[in-house]
């Protein structure tokens, strides 16, 4: 085969094999400093009933608030140059390149609420795979007519639009009315390109070019040039597409989760960088165009709400009962990492589904399903199994070339303490007489986000056993190596993903995220076509229009699609009521009915049964069809956010940083939200009380009692334990009173609170408690 790219292998195995290498922080001032100048771009808060009649824009009033606080001795720039974005959907202000003295000129001005700079922010990508039980003759596609009249509003790097899964084949052939947004023409890209399918396609970099002055835009358009926006939308709303596949694995029917649905990009991240700024440029313009959704996998580490703009803007989106699904990040497993960690939005954590591909198949009859996605149907038959305890072939490339010379056949590489398994994948790739081989390992970051170069499968440990036996009992051992095969009820399934970021929330720890998990790892979905998905050896490079990525990315368009299936269902709902829908529908046990389990490796969160918390899962697995029809919501008002943040002891200019208007008041600060799920951050034992209120959205009258099942150290009461319900939407409160008998030193617990209807329990409505010490903050 011909090599379609040249890369040299080091740098190819480093961008698949490592962590995320994306994963930098944004913490701490010197981010996107101009390191020419002092000038940096700000994202300035303004306060809108200020507003100066005099002008007759917004864009005008700012233009001027930034004339008045430059200093005269640079005149050179121009007003446009100053001003990068005016915001009047998603915040309320503006963006500009300022010197540290014009800011503070800035401060002094009429109308001027808070300043900070601007920052990168962090994509939630890598290599993947998905599936929800969803069917069109029931549930909530049924329901929804397959997301049809919805909007999804994608922030994320372009999009692919010769794509198959962008075809308009299908979809009604008018624009939905309430639809404002436009097609924007750029490098490669001219609004022919937008359809029924796709809608809408904008890009954002003034904040990117004020930040990097000497950068050069590869695509300045709506074009994906990355792979990430291409496979996150036809996640989220992907038309059918026949046949689609990954070199032969996990062949299909490739479709969205809301197939029907229309898409509409906002392309905020470039190769180049990405930035807050342009972010809530993206933002505020999918508020302003309609979209019924905003889907964001993608976030901004270790920062305050109040100058987070994917917290400003969903706020923002809120209010306009728009559902904002965010990514948690995939800086897991340790706790703490998340980011998104925003109440008003649905944080998403990412799972395994019950997928697998390849297998290995002993001279003895046994099969072994592994895992592999060598690309190519590479002949590994019947050939002899090498298994050498002693001589560690994979260890060196000198030894493992020697034994490859003599003997013919599958070598078995054994788990070793001096080289880790990808050192070894990388040997036998470079090793090219090798005819096959069986690496042993169990590392999540093989297992959720590795690729193999050469003709060869991965196993456990576990399965490794009989694999040995058989090498070294046998006087002939045989094996073979069977490519392209998709194994599907792999138990147990969903697992919590190794990388998914964990709760708490650093930046608001007091509500229990993430809220929900939905497939994240292998997921198949369309890419972009020039760009290498699987390597064979060291010099064949080969692209793919349907690639697998794993990542918290792939897990946030499962649950925008499946808010907007909900939406069109069930119109009436607010965001919060759809939140609730699927919080509480979701699953908390696998396939094999036992509670989820975490597939970190080491578990540095470990707990006492061994099954996944809440602070990795949040409520637990999305179940869609579940979630249309819950029994009971928890609904928030707007006002209801605002006590959180006043609660916070955030300042008043904080606060409007993040409502835009001062119609919101303070009077009654509170860190409980009328939430779906309970957490309690402990300092010493005492009782720590919750309110709740449940408002009935099921056919009519309707009673419920409570089970409760306590965390270890902890006692839950809960009062009364009987709601009744004589009509729909009415709505009945309750009280939680969680005494917390432990001290710092304890660890961290959980439990839950069901309501289950009575009468064989059509309804169940959970919702998990974590009770934790306040020091894992
Ligand atoms: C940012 O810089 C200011 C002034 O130089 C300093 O007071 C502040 O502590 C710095 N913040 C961080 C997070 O480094
Ligand atoms: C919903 O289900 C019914 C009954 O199975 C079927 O006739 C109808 O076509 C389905 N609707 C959609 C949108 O598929
Ligand atoms: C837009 O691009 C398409 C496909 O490349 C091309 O056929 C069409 O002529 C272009 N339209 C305009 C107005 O440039
Ligand atoms: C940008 O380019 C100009 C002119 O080529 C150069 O003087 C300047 O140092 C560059 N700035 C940065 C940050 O690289
Ligand atoms: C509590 O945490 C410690 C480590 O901090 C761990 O060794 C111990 O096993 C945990 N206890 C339980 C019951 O999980
Ligand atoms: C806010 O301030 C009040 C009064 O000083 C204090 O009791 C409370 O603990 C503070 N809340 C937070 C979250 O810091
Ligand atoms: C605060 O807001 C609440 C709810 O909107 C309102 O009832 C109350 O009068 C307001 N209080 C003040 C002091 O403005
Ligand atoms: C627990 O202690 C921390 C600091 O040690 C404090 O900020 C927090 O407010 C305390 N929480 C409670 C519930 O007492
Ligand atoms: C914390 O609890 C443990 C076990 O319940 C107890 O042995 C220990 O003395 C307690 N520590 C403190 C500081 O109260």
């Amino acid at each position: 085969m011909e090599p379609c790219f040249v890369f040299p292998l080091k740098s190819i195995l480093f961008l698949i094999i490592t962590t995320p290498w994306f994963l930098f922080s944004i913490d701490g001032n010197n981010t996107n400093r101009d390191e020419s100048s002092s000038s940096s771009t700000y994202i300035v808060h303004m306060d809108k009933s200020q507003f100066p009649n005099i002008f007759s824009t917004h864009h005008e009033w700012f233009q001027a608030t930034i004339q008045s606080s430059k200093l005269s001795k640079t005149p050179s720039s121009s007003k446009e140059q100053l001003l990068l974005y005016s915001y009047n959907h998603a915040m309320y202000g503006f963006s500009a390149t300022l010197t540290p003295q014009e800011l503070n000129s800035l401060r002094n001005s009429y109308g001027f609420v808070s300043a900070y700079l601007d920052r990168t922010a962090t994509m939630d990508t890598t290599h993947t795979f998905e599936f929800l039980n969803l069917n069109p003759n029931f549930g909530l596609w049924n329901a929804s007519n397959l997301g049809e009249g919805m909007i999804v509003g994608m922030i994320d790097s372009g999009v692919w639009p010769e794509s198959e899964s962008f075809k308009d084949d299908g979809m009604e052939k008018s624009l939905p009315l309430k639809w404002k947004g436009t097609c924007e023409e750029g490098e490669g890209f001219n609004a022919s390109m937008c359809n029924f399918k796709l809608i809408g396609a904008r890009y954002f970099n003034k904040g990117l070019v004020a930040s990097k002055p000497n950068v050069t835009i590869k695509m300045n358009s709506p074009r994906d040039h990355d792979g990430h926006g291409s496979h996150t939308s036809s996640t989220v709303a992907g038309n059918y597409v026949h046949g689609a596949n990954f070199f032969g694995y996990a062949k299909g029917v490739a479709r969205g989760i809301a197939p029907r649905a229309r898409l509409a990009m906002y392309k905020v991240s470039w190769e180049e960088g990405r930035q807050a700024s342009d972010i809530l440029a993206g933002m505020d313009q999918a508020i302003a165009d309609g979209v019924d959704v905003i889907s964001a996998s993608m976030g901004l580490d270790k920062v305050p709400l109040y100058e987070d703009s994917i917290a400003i803007a969903s706020f923002a989106a809120m209010e306009k009962g728009i559902v904002v699904s965010t990514s948690a990040g995939n800086a897991g497993p340790n706790l703490g990492t998340l980011h998104n960690g925003i109440p008003w939005v649905i944080n998403v954590a990412a799972s395994s589904v019950d997928r697998t591909f390849g297998s290995l198949v002993l001279g003895n009859g046994e099969t072994i399903i592994g895992w592999t996605l060598f690309a190519a149907d590479a002949i590994v038959q019947d050939l002899q199994l090498v298994y050498d305890d002693t001589l560690s072939a994979c260890n060196s490339l000198q030894r493992l070339s020697e034994v490859a010379a003599t003997i013919s056949g599958i070598i078995v590489c054994k788990a070793s303490d001096s080289i880790s398994v990808f050192d070894q994948i990388k040997l036998v790739t470079m090793a090219n007489n090798v005819k096959g081989a069986v690496f042993i390992s169990d590392n999540p970051e093989l297992t959720e986000w590795g690729h193999l170069y050469s003709p060869s499968i991965v196993i456990t440990p576990k399965d490794a056993e009989s694999v040995i036996n058989y090498a070294q009992t046998n006087k002939n051992p045989k094996a073979t190596i069977n490519f392209q095969q998709t194994f599907l009820g792999i138990e147990p399934s969903p697992l919590a993903a190794h990388y998914s970021s964990r709760g708490p929330s650093p930046s608001f720890p007091w509500i229990l995220k993430p809220d929900i998990m939905a497939p994240g790892t292998r997921v198949l979905a369309a890419y972009i076509p020039h760009k290498t998905t699987a390597t064979i050896g060291t010099n064949v490079f080969l692209p793919s229009e349907y690639n697998f990525q794993s990542g918290t990315s792939m897990a946030c368009p499962h649950v925008s699609a499946v808010a907007a299936l909900l939406k069109s269902a069930r119109p009436e709902w607010s965001v919060a009521a759809i939140k609730s829908a699927i919080m509480t529908t979701a699953n908390f046990l696998d396939n094999t009915k036992n509670p989820i389990r975490d597939n970190a490796k080491p578990n540095p969160n470990p707990n006492p049964n061994g099954f996944a918390s809440p602070l990795a899962i949040g409520s637990g697995e999305i179940d869609p069809n579940r979630a249309l029809d819950p029994g009971l919501v928890y609904d928030s008002t707007p006002q209801d956010y605002v006590n959180l943040l006043c609660g916070m002891n955030y300042s008043s200019d904080q606060i409007l940083t993040i409502t835009r208007s001062r119609s919101y008041n303070c009077s009654n600060p509170s860190l409980d939200l009328n939430y779906p799920s309970f957490m309690v951050l402990y300092n010493k034992s005492r009782v720590h009380k919750f309110r709740r209120t449940v408002t009935n959205v099921g056919d009519g009258g309707a009673t419920y009692s409570v089970k409760v099942s306590e965390p270890i150290g902890s006692s839950v009461e809960v009062y009364p334990r009987t709601l009744v319900f004589k009509d729909k939407n009415e709505k009945q409160s309750y009280e939680v009173n969680i005494m917390v008998h432990m001290n710092e030193t304890n660890n961290v617990s959980f439990g839950d609170i069901v309501w289950v209807e009575d009468g064989g329990g059509k309804h169940a409505v959970r919702s998990p408690i974590v009770v934790a010490p306040f020091g894992i903050v």
